[in-house]
């Protein structure tokens, strides 16, 4: 019975498996802008899509608004809150060009 098993695996793991497990349930870095992004973000989809990836500025400007083309309503100042947030928390710097 998988179900039961999947219980047993659990106990045997108490304090190691199931603890973990939910002290991976993501939070988004507090910060200016992470309330909007938590709220607005969260909509369609998990917060961790969010959470797993880093980009660049760019690139979280063309996301964000990707996903006003999938339906996300988000007034222009608030992307631009979003992305400010984004790209600072969830970001990375482009290298810059090698000379
Ligand atoms: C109207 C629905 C909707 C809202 C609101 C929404 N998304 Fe998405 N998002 C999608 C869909 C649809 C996909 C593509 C399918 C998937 O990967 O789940 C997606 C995928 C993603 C991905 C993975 C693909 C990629 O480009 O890396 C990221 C990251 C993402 N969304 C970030 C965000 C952020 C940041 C916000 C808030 C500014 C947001 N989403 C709000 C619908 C939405």
């Amino acid at each position: 019975m998988p179900l039961r098993a999947a219980a047993a695996t659990c106990l045997t793991m108490a304090g190691i498996g199931c603890v973990a497990t939910s002290a991976a349930a993501q939070e988004l870095a507090a910060g200016p802008g992470s309330d909007l992004v938590a709220r607005a973000c969260s909509n369609c989809h998990s917060i961790d899509n969010v959470l797993q990836v880093r980009k660049t500025r760019a690139d979280w400007d063309t996301t964000v608004h990707l996903m006003v083309n999938y339906g996300m309503q988000m007034s222009d100042g608030d992307m631009k809150i979003a992305i400010d947030y984004l790209s600072s928390y969830y970001g990375f710097q482009a290298r810059p060009p090698s000379k």
